[in-house]
């Protein structure tokens, strides 16, 4: 059975002190809470060792919010996934929109992310969604099919299933206007066949597939109703221990 997974993504927000206050925040609301899910946390570069230090990733895992398509050598300010995962972080947010749009990047350098990301042992957590314009032309199922087969495909079965998808749909993405319940539960299923239709219906159904996009506590409940809802990627809401527990709670 796929796992049901919360995922903050704090994106380029807090200073280290305030990070690793809400670290700790976040930390100790699972310490004696059961939650239905996994829960993950992916933070700035500065902030992942400072906060492995502090929690417990049995109950809270960690993750970067990206890494470098280069093993290592002269790529100045680029942070690797060797180094990603010396912090002790498992987790990486990879192909993120905003990573896309504004960072341009291809699915050409995010196959080089998601190999480097599983050699050194990282969870990616791979991100697709269409623009507005997509939504409203009516692409946006091919749109998102393409960016699964692109980023994805070239991996084994099995490396495929060491991958957890987030479908974002990018108008939704800190805009307040979230994808109403039956839109992501249409678009998770059809990403569901996309794979099915490449690896198989036991390696679709295992995957886990997350909603992101103004996800916040007065919503969560319905999105993750549905069957192929497999969980939240959190950003603003991430941000407040209260707003993001009631998101991992709303399982
Ligand atoms: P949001 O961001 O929850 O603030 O809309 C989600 C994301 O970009 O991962």
């Amino acid at each position: 059975m796929r796992k049901k997974i919360v995922a903050g993504n704090w994106k380029m927000n807090t200073t280290l002190a305030e990070g690793v206050q809400l670290a700790e925040e976040v930390n100790a609301a699972l310490e004696n809470a059961t939650p239905k899910c996994d829960v993950v946390i992916c933070v700035p570069f500065t902030h992942l060792a400072p906060v492995a230090a502090k929690i417990n990733q049995t109950k809270l895992g960690l993750g970067a919010e990206n890494c470098a398509d280069h093993k290592s050598g002269a790529y100045t300010g680029e942070v690797s996934a060797p180094m990603v995962a010396s912090t002790g972080a498992t987790y990486v947010i990879l192909g993120h929109s905003e990573r896309r749009q504004y960072y341009g990047e291809t699915s050409e350098t995010l196959r080089e992310k998601v190999a480097l990301a599983l050699e050194n042992g990282l969870t990616p957590i791979f991100c697709i969604g269409e623009v507005l314009a997509e939504r409203e032309n009516g692409t946006f199922n091919e749109v998102v099919a393409r960016q699964v087969e692109e980023g994805l495909f070239n991996l084994s079965a099995e490396d495929f299933s060491k991958i957890i998808l987030a479908y974002e749909p990018v108008w939704a993405i800190g805009t307040g206007k979230t994808a109403t319940a039956d839109q992501a539960e249409d678009m998770h299923a059809h990403i569901r066949a996309v794979i099915a239709g490449k690896y198989g219906q036991e390696v679709a159904d295992n995957t886990s597939i997350l909603y992101g996009g103004s996800c916040k506590p007065s919503n969560a409940a319905e999105l993750f109703a549905k069957p192929d809802v497999d969980g939240g990627l959190i950003g603003g809401a991430a941000l407040k221990c209260a707003d993001f527990m009631g998101i991992v709670n709303a399982f």
